[in-house]
């Protein structure tokens, strides 16, 4: 596989990172993934003005976002993937540096990788729907940050796996804020539910798209708080992300949703979605 490393296009094991990255050593970074569709990026402007966010929040400088559309056409290229569905991925560290010091030295430059996997739409998710659990949000309070500081989403996902379901959605303090690698909304009464923009969620690309379709599908949506205890009164839910894209839920812990299948509302934005996809081709 060719990669992007601070520069240059390699072969994948011949890129050679520092042990002394504080990226290896702290977790000290932010990420962006990316979504190619033959032809055409899911939304690539809106990534990079979270990815903008997350490295401002981190106090992270000097990178040159600008180029990197530019760098995801020519990996995709490289690596024979124009035709197929594929994923991209930005890795940025604040950089190497020695002595090791919690303080970040002020004149190393950031470390960048980035490359492209193929990833298909998981067709079988989409039409059947997932199981889900709820799960105690053990993340700290900047989640709003896409930082490569990902421990308590891999801890949590590996329970989901143990347990035998798709994904777990997080509650803090008795309020539902989203999955380990997704957002989460509900449906009462055709009106769309799901939490609201603050530091306990990452503001979702997939998100914003859906709230989106529903003001063009005129369908009433709310962002709101939601109780765990609420959740038996939903009609439906569904999961988004530019990976699972618009993934329906059909139990959650112990509630089923209406016969245990995809509601209407979610599979009529998920066909919106898909339209939407392929609306305008950017390239
Ligand atoms: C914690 C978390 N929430 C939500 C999302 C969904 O965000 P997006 O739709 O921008 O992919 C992700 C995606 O990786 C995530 O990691």
């Amino acid at each position: 596989m060719i990669a992007y490393y601070n520069g240059q296009f390699l072969e994948s094991d011949k890129i050679q990172i520092s042990p002394f990255d504080r990226g290896f050593q702290f977790a000290d970074g932010a990420y962006e993934v990316v979504r190619y569709y033959p032809n055409k990026f899911f939304e690539f402007d809106a990534h990079m003005e979270r990815l903008k966010y997350s490295l401002s929040q981190l106090d992270i400088s000097s990178v040159n976002i600008e180029r990197f559309q530019e760098i995801f056409v020519e990996l995709i290229q490289k690596n024979e993937l124009f035709d197929q569905s594929s994923i991209g991925y930005i890795q940025i560290t604040r950089g190497v540096q020695f002595p090791r010091r919690h303080s970040p030295d002020p004149v190393i430059s950031p470390t960048i990788f980035m490359y492209v996997e193929k990833l298909s739409p998981n067709k079988e998710t989409h039409a059947n729907g997932v199981t889900v659990g709820l799960g105690e949000d053990i993340r700290w309070i900047r989640c709003d940050i896409k930082s490569i500081s990902l421990l308590a989403n891999i801890l949590t996902k590996k329970g989901a796996v143990d347990k035998g379901v798709y994904e777990i959605v997080w509650s803090r303090n008795g309020f539902i804020t989203e999955g380990t690698h997704t957002n989460v909304a509900f449906v009462k009464n055709n009106v769309v539910i799901t939490p609201p923009l603050n530091s306990f969620i990452l503001a979702g690309i997939t998100r914003k798209v859906v709230l989106k379709l529903c003001d063009e599908l005129k369908l009433q949506h709310e962002e709101r708080n939601i109780s765990v205890e609420e959740l038996n009164t939903m009609d439906e839910c569904f999961l988004m992300a530019t990976t699972s894209e618009i993934t329906p839920v059909v139990k959650i812990a112990s509630s089923t949703f209406r016969t245990g299948a995809p509601g209407k509302v979610t599979m009529l934005l998920q066909k919106e979605f898909q339209k939407n996809i392929h609306r305008n081709k950017l390239m």
